[in-house]
């Protein structure tokens, strides 16, 4: 049976986020640049895109660069920054003929200025769009996101406007960057490394975690459907014991 019909449609996850990992070691070991491998990595993302479309994902979040990646050599930040411009430019139309909704978390004015006009129009362009929404996490970390958060709850019970007894759970979602974003029932992350990297703290509270050693830009359509299926043979308890 092919991977796509192996697939429970009645259990599909709401929303996924991906960790894409391994494109500087996906370079190295065929003698390139790392940006060789921030360039083939496009075609993953495009892929995952795709498949997500085909299965009907109602989000999909990638994070694309974190606040600590600006401790990488400057050529690499700038080529990474400049292949964002590029990428959005190429692929907005088609995005958007398909229905794709884009939405950025993180500090995008903390962004160059190009890349902050490019990410606005895109994200104004398809705001109307009613098919994938498609989550690019950009200068984003959690521990910047929640450090935001108590900032703000900070201001509110400073102005008055709450009392501290007031926050709860609720209170601290909504001033998420995620605060209209269901968490992600499935997290990925490719290149074997087995770790979260500052990524959707809050969020992944509950999510079922999945690892490949699959490099980025090597990853496919089919990839994200085996972690799809991988997903739904997980029994998810969320604290409580299942009646069997
Ligand atoms: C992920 O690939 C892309 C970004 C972090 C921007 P890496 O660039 O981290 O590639 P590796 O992990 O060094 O192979
Ligand atoms: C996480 O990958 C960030 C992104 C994929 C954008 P990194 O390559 O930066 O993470 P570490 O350094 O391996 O933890
Ligand atoms: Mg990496």
């Amino acid at each position: 049976m092919n991977i796509f019909d192996q697939i429970d449609t009645k259990n599909i996850p709401q929303h996924i986020a991906i960790i894409m990992d391994g494109n500087g070691r996906w370079a190295n070991k065929q003698g390139h640049d790392r940006l060789f491998g921030h360039n083939n990595g496009v075609e993953s993302v495009r892929e995952t895109i795709k498949a997500g479309n085909k299965i009907n994902l109602k989000y999909l979040t990638l994070y694309a660069f974190s606040t600590e990646n600006w401790n990488r050599p400057k050529s690499e930040v700038d080529g990474l920054m400049e292949l964002l411009v590029r990428t959005i430019a190429n692929e907005i139309e088609e995005l958007h003929e398909n229905n794709v909704k884009i939405n950025t978390i993180g500090n995008i004015k903390g962004l160059p200025i190009s890349c902050e006009k490019e990410l606005n129009q895109a994200c104004i362009k398809t705001k109307n769009n009613s098919g994938l929404n498609l989550i690019l996490a950009l200068n984003y970390s959690s521990r910047w996101e929640l450090t935001d958060v108590v900032k703000k709850i900070a201001y509110k019970v400073e102005s008055g406007s709450i009392k501290v007894p007031q926050i709860n759970e609720e209170l601290i979602i909504s001033e998420l960057n995620t605060s209209d974003i269901p968490d992600p029932e499935l997290l990925i992350r490719t290149s074997g490394e087995h770790r979260i990297s500052n990524f959707l703290l809050w969020q992944i509270a509950y999510s079922e975690l999945y690892f490949t050693d699959i490099l980025w830009p090597e990853f496919k359509e089919k990839d994200l459907y085996e972690a799809i299926i991988n997903y739904q043979s997980r029994e998810r308890r969320f604290g409580k014991v299942l009646n069997k």
